[in-house]
Parts: C-alpha cells; sequence; structure tokens
C-alpha cells in the first residue's frame, strides 16, 4: 500500500504523548557529530541492500533508495552546489578561497565528519549522503546487515531515530537553519546565499521519500502524521532561534545583533512601496527590527486551542520580547529567555486537537491581522496547506477544491517575499473563510 492516510480529525492522548516524548527523544547526538565511522554512500548502495533500480516488492523497505536519492533528492547534489558560479561568488565575497574547500560550506552541504570518522568508501562528494541522517554505519551495518534485527535494536546499535518528529526536527533544523556547531549568517547571506525558509512537516513531504509509510511501517515505526510533525517542528524553530538569540557568539555580529534571527523583510523591501500596517497585539512599533517571530505566532494560534493560559504566556513574552528589542540587549537577552522557557513548556502541551476547528482559527487569527509581516503568512500558508489536507474527508468535494485553490494562492502571495502584500494574503484568507462556511 502506496500513500499516507492522512484523514485522522481527532489526534489521540496517545499521540500527544508520543509528541511528548518525540520532543524528550530530540536530545539524541546527531550524526555529525557522533563517534560512529561514516562508511560512505557506496557502503549501502550494493545492490541487494539499498541500491537495487526499482523497489522491492515484499521487503519491508525499498531497497532502492540510492536510486531516488540519487536521481530525485536535492541532497545528492548538496556538494557540487558549492562548485557552481553561485557558490564562487558566495565564496569570493566571504573571502574563502574555494566554498568546497571551506568547512562552513562543507558543514551544511556534505557530511562534513573529521578525518577520523570517515572510512575507506567515504566521499565528501557524495554531499549530504544516508549517513548524515541516518548516522555513520559502523555502529548498525553489523546488526542490520544479519537481517534479524528489528527497528529498535538498529536505533540502539547508532541508527539514528528519523521517524520521530523531535529527533527528525533537530537534525534537519541543524542545517536548514543552523545548530550550536553551525549556523547560517546574515554575513553568508549578504555574500549572495538564498534564504532559509523551513517548516518541518513541508519539507518532510518535499523531500522526495526513498521511503514508503504503509501499514507494515506504521507497525515498525511509531511515526507521527503531518499535523503533530508540523506542531513539533514549530516549537522546535521557535526554541532553536531563541537558543542562537541568547548565545554570546550565534546571537551577536559586533555590535549588533546576528541579523539572520530577524524577519529580512523589516529590512529588505522597497522605499517607494509603503505597507506597513500593526499587528494587534504584538508589541510592534513601526520603523524597529522585528525578531522572526513566525513560529511563536503559530504556536500561539495552537496553543490558544489546547492550552489558552500558555498561550496567553507565550504572547505575552513574544510581546515583551518585541519591546525589548528596543531596550538594551540586555533587556532583549533577559526577554528572549523568558520566552523560550515558555517555549519549551509549549512544546509538550501543544496539541493539534481538532483539524478543523484548529483551521477556522488560524483564518481567524489571520483575518485578525496576525500575518501582516511576510515571516509569519509564509508559516501560515503551510500550516494552511497541512490543516485543508486534513480535513479532506470531512468536507464536501467542491468545499474542498476551493480551500485547497486559496491555500495555491496563499503559497503564490508569499513566494515573493520582498513585494509581499499583507491585504492580498487577506483576501485570500476571506476566500478560505468563505470555502469553510459552506455547508
Ligand atoms: C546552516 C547550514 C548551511 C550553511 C552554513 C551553508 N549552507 Fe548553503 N544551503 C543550505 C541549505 C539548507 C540550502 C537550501 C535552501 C532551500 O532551498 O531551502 C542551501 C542552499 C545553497 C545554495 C543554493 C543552491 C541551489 O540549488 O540553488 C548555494 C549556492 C549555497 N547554499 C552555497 C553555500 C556556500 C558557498 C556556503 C558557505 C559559505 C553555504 N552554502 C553555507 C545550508 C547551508
Ligand atoms: C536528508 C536526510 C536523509 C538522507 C540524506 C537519507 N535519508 Fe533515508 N530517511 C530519511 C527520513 C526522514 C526517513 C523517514 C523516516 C524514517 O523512517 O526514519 C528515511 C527513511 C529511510 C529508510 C526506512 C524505510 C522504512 O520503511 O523503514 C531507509 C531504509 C533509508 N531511509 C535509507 C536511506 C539510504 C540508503 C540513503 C542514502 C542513499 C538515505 N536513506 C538518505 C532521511 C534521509
Ligand atoms: C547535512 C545537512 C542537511 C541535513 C541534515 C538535511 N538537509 Fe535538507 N538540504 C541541505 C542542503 C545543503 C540543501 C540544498 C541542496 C541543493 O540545493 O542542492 C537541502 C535541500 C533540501 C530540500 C530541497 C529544498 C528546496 O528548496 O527544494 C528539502 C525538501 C530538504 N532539504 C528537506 C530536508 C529534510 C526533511 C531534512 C531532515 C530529514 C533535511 N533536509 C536534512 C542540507 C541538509
Ligand atoms: C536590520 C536590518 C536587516 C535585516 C533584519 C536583514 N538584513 Fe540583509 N542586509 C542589511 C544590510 C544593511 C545589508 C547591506 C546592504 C548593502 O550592502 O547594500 C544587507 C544585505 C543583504 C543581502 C545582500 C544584498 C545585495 O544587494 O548584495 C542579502 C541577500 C540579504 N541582506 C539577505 C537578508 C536575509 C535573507 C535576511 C533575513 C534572514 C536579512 N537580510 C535580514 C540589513 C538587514
Amino acid at each position: 500500500m502506496k500513500g499516507v492516510a492522512r484523514s485522522s480529525l481527532w489526534v489521540p492522548a496517545a499521540v500527544v504523548a508520543l509528541c511528548l516524548y518525540a520532543m524528550a527523544a530530540g536530545a539524541q547526538t546527531l550524526p555529525q557529530y557522533g563517534a560512529a565511522i561514516h562508511l560512505g554512500v557506496q557502503s549501502c548502495a550494493g545492490s541487494t541492500c539499498h541500491g537495487a533500480v526499482q523497489a522491492f516488492a515484499g521487503s519491508t523497505v525499498n531497497q532502492n533508495e540510492f536510486a531516488v536519492w540519487q536521481s530525485q533528492d536535492r541532497h545528492s547534489k548538496a556538494y557540487a552546489v558549492l562548485l557552481n558560479e553561485r557558490s564562487r561568488r558566495i565564496a569570493r565575497n566571504l573571502g574563502l578561497g574555494s566554498a568546497a574547500g571551506a568547512p562552513v560550506c562543507l558543514n551544511c552541504h556534505a557530511d562534513n565528519v573529521p578525518a577520523d570518522k570517515r572510512g575507506r568508501q567515504f566521499n565528501i562528494a557524495d554531499g549530504v549522503g544516508c549517513e548524515a541522517c541516518h548516522g555513520g554505519g559502523s555502529g548498525y551495518l553489523g546488526v542490520h546487515l544479519a537481517g534479524t534485527s528489528d527497528h529498535a535494536t538498529n536505533v540502539a546499535a547508532g541508527l539514528y531515530p528519523s521517524e520521530l518528529a523531535g529527533p527528525r526536527g533537530r537534525l534537519c533544523i541543524s542545517c536548514h537553519f543552523g545548530d550550536d556547531g553551525k549556523s547560517i549568517t546574515h554575513r553568508i547571506m549578504g555574500a549572495g546565499h538564498p534564504r532559509m525558509k523551513f517548516e518541518l512537516a513541508a519539507f518532510t513531504q518535499n523531500q522526495p521519500a526513498h521511503y514508503t509509510t504503509d501499514a507494515d511501517y506504521a507497525q515498525r515505526k511509531k511515526a507521527p502524521g503531518a499535523l503533530q510533525t508540523w506542531v513539533v517542528g514549530q516549537a522546535m524553530m521557535l526554541n532553536e532561534l531563541l537558543e542562537a538569540m541568547v548565545h554570546p557568539r550565534r546571537g551577536r555580529d559586533g555590535a549588533f545583533p546576528e541579523l539572520v534571527l530577524f524577519d529580512c523583510t523589516s529590512c529588505h523591501h522597497s522605499l517607494y512601496d509603503i505597507r506597513w500596517e500593526a499587528r494587534p497585539n504584538s508589541g510592534v512599533a513601526p520603523g524597529t527590527i522585528r525578531f522572526n517571530d513566525a513560529n511563536a505566532v503559530m504556536l500561539g494560534i495552537v496553543l490558544r486551542q489546547s492550552a489558552p493560559q500558555l498561550a496567553a504566556e507565550l504572547e505575552e513574552r513574544a510581546r515583551a520580547l518585541h519591546q525589548a528589542l528596543a531596550l538594551s540587549p540586555a533587556d532583549a537577552i533577559a526577554a528572549a529567555r523568558r520566552l523560550r522557557e515558555t517555549a519549551g513548556r509549549a512544546a509538550g502541551a501543544a496539541s493539534v486537537g481538532d483539524a478543523r476547528r484548529l483551521l477556522a482559527a488560524m483564518v481567524r487569527a489571520g483575518l485578525d491581522g496576525q500575518f501582516a509581516y511576510h515571516n509569519a503568512a509564509e508559516q501560515a500558508a503551510y500550516a494552511l496547506d497541512h490543516l485543508t489536507a486534513a480535513v479532506r474527508g470531512s468536507v464536501g468535494d467542491g468545499q474542498y477544491r476551493a480551500m485547497r485553490a486559496a491555500v495555491a494562492e496563499a503559497r503564490q502571495i508569499v513566494a515573493k517575499d520582498y513585494t509581499f502584500k499583507p491585504a492580498a494574503f487577506r483576501e485570500v484568507l476571506a476566500d478560505l473563510d468563505e470555502a469553510l462556511g459552506r455547508r
């Protein structure tokens, strides 16, 4: 059976508990920093292992993972990108020499483990290979080749638990935003790097799947669905952003804060396209630089359904951070610490509940002006995509098509970051509201 079932509207308590577990399990060492030897993509790609040309019928895993990764997945091209003209320009602007020789680039564009962790077949030019996500193979290769091991045994032997939302979030975010050991900075962006946008559930769907989430998969792995993955991803992104903000090295660039932690469009847009508007109750004043609070806005909307008191606290502390940024660096860091503390608790308490109710709440928040700035609108577009997909089974066909058309338009609007128009986004939300109310 292929394809993912995404019709469940109610999230049972067990799944909420799973979210909690998934967050806690996020403490697992990331593949790049682990003790295992990385054997190289070639060592996974044998034709009877993961290198089959076509998916094997009747096998638990597809076994053609290598072919999918190599022919469809951008991760296999991540190193090659470092040799292109854009990378040469970035490297020149940063005074780096060759991008493909610079650890700052290799840390995210390849499986850049230290020399003593590279096996005989390891090749840095393979880019973001199997072991960059699944962990160095030296520990688990033996047990999982034996064919008698189950998933838990493989994980105990060093396989990274990428099926769990928490550990997966930490893994993807470490390269799609950064972690303690590597970050994207405004300097790298200023040199010509594309803006990073990330949302865990959407990126999970966008990565060409080299696995099939069928009944057999569900039995072997306790993987959460798209909506749970989305919530966990919001909490983890907010947490990582605040970690960076309070960190003495990651949070600053000389006399200034690290600008990558702020909403790009609070500085980058045309002076002749005046579009500022207040966001109700946000503490954001005109002509100031906004921290990127998109994930806090999303999480606030979820929490208002499941933990209203915590929602009020999260919103209050986000507002306090916006205000503290106008006071002093010390005030801002203290406020960021308080928000991070709430975000940590929010991660455990946020549950999706009834998808239709949450969808209506999301639309209402947008109509109230909560997505006035591009970064929140971009995250809202992802959220609306997941939420409308989740209510498919409970609405009429015409109603569903109208919702999906509105979401497609929302995604178009946020794709143009420098010319984003909040009023256009609100119009789409009004369409969505209308479709939702239809019988
Ligand atoms: C924190 C991790 C990180 C660091 C550090 C980083 N990159 Fe990237 N880079 C990414 C990710 C993730 C993407 C893909 C972004 C997307 O499409 O969402 C990317 C995209 C790119 C692209 C565009 C690729 C394309 O297919 O169009 C280029 C070029 C690039 N990076 C070059 C560099 C260079 C050169 C350096 C070193 C100065 C560097 N990157 C440092 C993570 C990183
Ligand atoms: C960018 C990260 C990433 C890369 C690179 C990657 N994978 Fe995966 N892989 C995942 C994720 C996410 C899943 C789905 C969650 C899970 O089951 O762990 C997965 C699932 C799998 C599964 C489990 C299928 C199942 O039914 O249980 C296998 C086997 C696998 N990958 C093999 C490979 C091989 C072989 C390569 C290299 C050719 C590779 N992966 C590269 C992230 C990655
Ligand atoms: C070791 C670093 C690393 C890890 C870990 C990683 N990625 Fe990536 N990812 C990249 C880089 C670099 C690119 C850009 C490659 C390019 O453009 O050629 C990328 C590109 C992508 C793209 C294509 C983006 C686009 O704009 O089309 C998706 C989707 C993606 N990653 C999803 C994921 C998911 C999901 C995970 C976690 C399971 C993950 N990645 C983990 C480094 C990483
Ligand atoms: C506090 C204001 C501020 C914020 C926030 C900000 N930037 Fe910048 N950015 C600047 C300044 C100042 C420059 C240098 C402008 C110049 O050299 O003309 C710059 C330069 C750039 C450049 C190079 C432009 C060029 O013409 O070569 C890029 C790309 C860029 N920023 C991307 C981003 C992204 C992406 C974000 C959000 C993650 C961001 N910036 C957030 C102020 C900001």
